[in-house]
């Protein structure tokens, strides 16, 4: 990644001031459970540093759950990062593991017959961190996901070693959820960048109460992200 920024410097600046300081980074997302809103975070982010100027790429290192196309498998989660990037990257970078089944990777893998090894992730990282400022990754299921018999999302986001955007989903018994993984995070040694809370649930009546209930004690600042 270079860390000169724009080639726009004004309007650069100015949008991207519009994002908390914790969302002018690279990141990677996870979430307290599958469909609590990572993808809809990661598009808007890529949206946002596009609009300012900045060489945004998104990636979905292990995607679970596949269409098949004339051109190979794709997975949703990576068209829509693909889509909302300004970097034209192949969807194989995008996407190095793609698996057919939408279950657990570990066990998708298995079905597939692919060792997944962090170094088919890392490498077509660090290609597309050459071609870009910032890099929004999303991680799949949660924190703690199988990536193999012996590896979870968590021992990915270390090896790519980048701050992470925890998405919670506030309904009934995310609490839980979003304080073990905050702990789990914070206990990797990687940093806590930020959390962002998404109103998954239109009908649960507590949703204002639980988002001040983890803002006081979530060791991270809270962000939204605008829509453009
Ligand atoms: N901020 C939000 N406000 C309203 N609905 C949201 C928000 N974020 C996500 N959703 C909805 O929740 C569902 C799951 O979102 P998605 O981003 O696909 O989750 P994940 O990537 O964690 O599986 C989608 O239907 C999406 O439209
Ligand atoms: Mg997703």
């Amino acid at each position: 990644m270079s860390a000169g920024f724009p080639r726009n410097a004004d309007a650069s600046a100015a949008t991207l001031a519009t994002l908390p300081p914790a969302l002018r980074q690279s990141l990677f997302i996870t979430g307290t459970d599958t469909a609590v809103g990572k993808t809809w975070a990661a598009v808007r982010l890529l949206q946002a540093w596009a609009r300012s100027g900045h060489r945004a790429a998104g990636m979905k290192p292990v995607a679970a759950g596949a269409t098949l196309t004339p051109e190979g498998p794709r997975n949703d989660d990576a068209l829509a990062l693909l889509a909302a990037a300004n970097v034209p990257i192949p969807y194989a970078l995008c996407n190095p593991l793609c698996l057919p089944r939408p279950t657990s990777p570990h066990l998708a893998a298995r079905e597939a017959g692919i060792d997944i090894n962090l170094d088919l992730i890392a490498r077509p990282f660090h290609t597309i961190a050459s071609q870009s400022d910032l890099i929004a990754v999303e991680g799949a299921g949660g924190w703690l996901t199988p990536l193999t018999p012996t590896l979870t999302m968590a021992d990915l986001a270390i090896r790519l070693n980048l701050p992470i955007l925890l998405v919670i989903g506030i309904r009934l018994g995310c609490l839980n959820h979003a304080l073990l993984t905050a702990q789990a995070i914070t206990g990797t040694g990687l940093k806590l960048a930020a959390w962002l809370p998404t109103p998954i649930d239109p009908h649960f009546p507590d949703h204002d109460a639980y988002v001040e209930t983890l803002t006081q004690r979530l060791p991270a600042p809270r962000v939204h992200l605008p829509h453009f």
